[in-house]
């Protein structure tokens, strides 16, 4: 017996990873994250599954689920939002079942970020601009950002930031990278990416916070902000490069 975790992508259910949908379909247990799964998925639950929503459940009642299925010898498919190396809760889970000798894998799947970039129609690192991506969050009321994990230190990096779990701070993150970025650098929000109710807002720091006001999101919603994602005058990769590509052909 094998409990699976399957990265179940950002909402649209086409994009799930072909193994996790083979998984799903060959799980007779499929135990899913509430209000993030799209109803399709669950159609490929095999007939007679039994389905549960561990949106309401305790930690220990999830793990009582996990005894019960590999007292049944069943396989359990269980289904978190995005990918699962970031706030998915898989950690927590992984310990329970090392501790409980059953066996598990893991499945990836399409991250927020990786979304919302799509949706934004922008890459994230521009040469010259920005090379490297943050992805984190601010403090909630489920878990305290460790100490030194700070936007004020991220942003003095001057990356593209994704910033997750933070709409209802956009206040803070504003007031934060306001003067490491400058006003006019550009942020999106990207709500429900890839869900029938996406909605993007783009502005910048100085004028998001009224933006979002004027619709405003109660919802999943992930901030982007950085120079790469209105960037205009950058310069190319040296990737495609004709006297690069003589060079260093086949060597990518
Ligand atoms: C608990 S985290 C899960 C992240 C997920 N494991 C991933 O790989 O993206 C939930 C946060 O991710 C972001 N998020 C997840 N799905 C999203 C979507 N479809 N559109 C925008 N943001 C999303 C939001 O910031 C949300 O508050």
């Amino acid at each position: 017996m094998t409990v699976h975790f399957i990265g179940a992508g950002p909402g649209a259910a086409d994009l799930m990873t072909l193994r996790g949908r083979d998984l799903i379909g060959r799980c007779p247990v499929c135990l899913y994250a509430g209000s993030i799964v799209p109803p399709e998925v669950l159609a490929w639950c095999p007939p007679g599954a039994r389905i549960v929503d561990t949106a309401p459940l305790s930690l220990d009642e999830i793990e009582r689920e996990y005894v019960a299925a590999d007292a049944a010898g069943q396989d359990v498919a269980r289904l978190h939002s995005g990918d699962l190396s970031i706030y998915s809760a898989v950690a927590e889970q992984i310990r329970r079942l090392e501790r409980a000798g059953i066996a598990y894998t893991l499945t990836p799947g399409v991250p927020a970020f990786a979304a919302a970039s799509a949706v934004l129609g922008r890459e994230l690192t521009v040469p010259g601009l920005a090379q490297s991506v943050i992805l984190t969050r601010v403090s909630g009321r489920a878990s305290a950002m460790p100490e030194g994990e700070t936007l004020k230190a991220f942003g003095a990096t001057g990356a593209t930031l994704a910033i997750h779990l933070a709409i209802h701070a956009l206040d803070k993150v504003v007031a934060d990278l306001t003067p490491l970025y400058g006003a006019d650098c550009p942020v999106a929000v990207v709500v429900e990416a890839t869900r029938p109710s996406e909605r993007v807002m783009r502005g910048t720091l100085g004028d998001i916070l009224a933006l979002v006001a004027a619709e405003p999101v109660e919802r999943t919603a992930l901030i982007l902000v950085g120079r790469a994602l209105a960037a205009a005058q950058f310069r190319e990769s040296a990737l495609y490069d004709a006297a690069y590509q003589r060079r260093f052909r086949g060597r990518e």
